[in-house]
């Protein structure tokens, strides 16, 4: 390449450069212009010049000379106003903008409470999987073969192996708890249980619940009740009173439904309570001897109570949600209501 064609390729290539940082203008200035750069390194061969050239080399040089300069100076002004532009408008007494903080979600914060509550009198957590066998969710908690709650219509069940379904209660990892561990156990295990409902303001086809176990020597229905008693008035207030009403189970015997008196009309009567003054809030009882024997316990040395409650349901008692489907529609406008006191 002769040195003009040189120039002119040089030329074209300080054209098409944009300098639009401090640092890129300041390495410009050290590859073109510097005394080792590229257009110094150019005026040096200027020496090799043919006598009838000079004239014309001179003034393209000079031209390619004036033009590096010239961008190197635009590019140095118009990053430093930049600069000054920005560090006139930065006020540091100003406050800061605000990020959003975000919110713990209401079933979170009434896990948390349960989890408090039932940690200090010895419960520790346990959790299992959403996917169970039948004999974790039915068969090994003594439900007979026939029992309406295995039905399709309750049950989700996985198509291709109807031994496989989503767990329908937490009760399927008290069973795990039992075959995994030795007694005394003592533990809630929380977690989202499915059932095949239409969706509404009342049901949903999935939701959250808490179990809990306690299995040891000589546990009796009396320590179930005191256990409720307790944990009612630490998450209601220390003038919730609860009552037990008899029900059915396959997996606990004696079973029972428990009431609290109505948090809202402290048992006036309302329509959260429909006038009647309490509200049921979970299912319990002592574990049946099957369950116990089908799990390697033996019922003769030891016994326990089970308890199970949805974890909506106490929430919605606790802020008067009316509609169930919020839970679980992430509308911040909702989820921001909460706080924890
Ligand atoms: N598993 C029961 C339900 O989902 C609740 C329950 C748990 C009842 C433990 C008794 C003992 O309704």
């Amino acid at each position: 390449m002769t040195l003009q064609e040189e120039i002119a390729s040089i030329r074209q290539e300080i054209e098409q450069k944009s300098l639009t940082t401090a640092t890129l203008a300041e390495e410009f200035r050290l590859s073109y212009l510097s005394r080792k750069g590229i257009v110094p390194a150019l005026f040096e061969r200027f020496k090799e010049v043919a006598p009838e050239s000079r004239k014309d080399v001179g003034r393209e040089l000079n031209i390619l000379k004036q033009l590096a300069e010239g961008k190197f100076k635009e590019a140095k002004e118009a990053t430093e106003s930049a600069i000054s532009e920005s560090s006139v408008d930065f006020d540091a007494s100003a406050p800061g903008i605000p990020f959003p903080v975000g919110s713990r979600h209401p079933l979170r914060i009434v896990a948390n409470e349960l989890y408090e509550v039932f940690s200090r009198i010895g419960f520790t957590i346990a959790e299992g999987p959403e996917i169970e066998d039948e004999w974790h969710n039915f068969s090994a908690l003594n439900f007979p073969e026939e029992h309406p709650a295995r039905d399709m219509q309750d049950t989700f069940f996985i198509r291709s192996n109807p031994d496989i379904a989503l767990r329908t209660h937490t009760s399927s990892v008290q069973v795990r708890m039992m075959e995994s561990k030795k007694p005394p156990i003592r533990m809630i295990m929380p977690g989202r249980v499915y059932r095949n409902e239409a969706i509404s303001a009342r049901a949903h086809c999935f939701f959250h619940q808490v179990e809990g176990l306690y299995i040891d020597k000589k546990v009796s229905f009396a320590d179930l009740k005191q256990t409720m008693l307790y944990f009612s008035k630490e998450l209601f207030g220390s003038d919730t009173k609860i009552r037990l009403r008899p029900s059915y189970f396959p997996f606990t015997e004696p079973s029972a439904e428990m009431d609290i008196s109505c948090t809202v009309c402290k048992g006036k009567g309302c329509n959260i309570c429909k006038y009647t003054g309490w509200v049921e809030i979970l299912g319990c009882g002592m574990v049946h001897p099957t369950v116990l024997t089908n799990n390697g316990i033996d019922p003769q040395e030891y016994s326990g109570f089970a308890f199970g409650m949805g974890i909506e349901r106490i929430a919605i008692l606790k802020y008067q949600v009316k509609d169930l489907r919020l839970f679980s529609q992430n509308d911040v406008r909702f989820l921001k209501q909460f706080s924890v006191q």
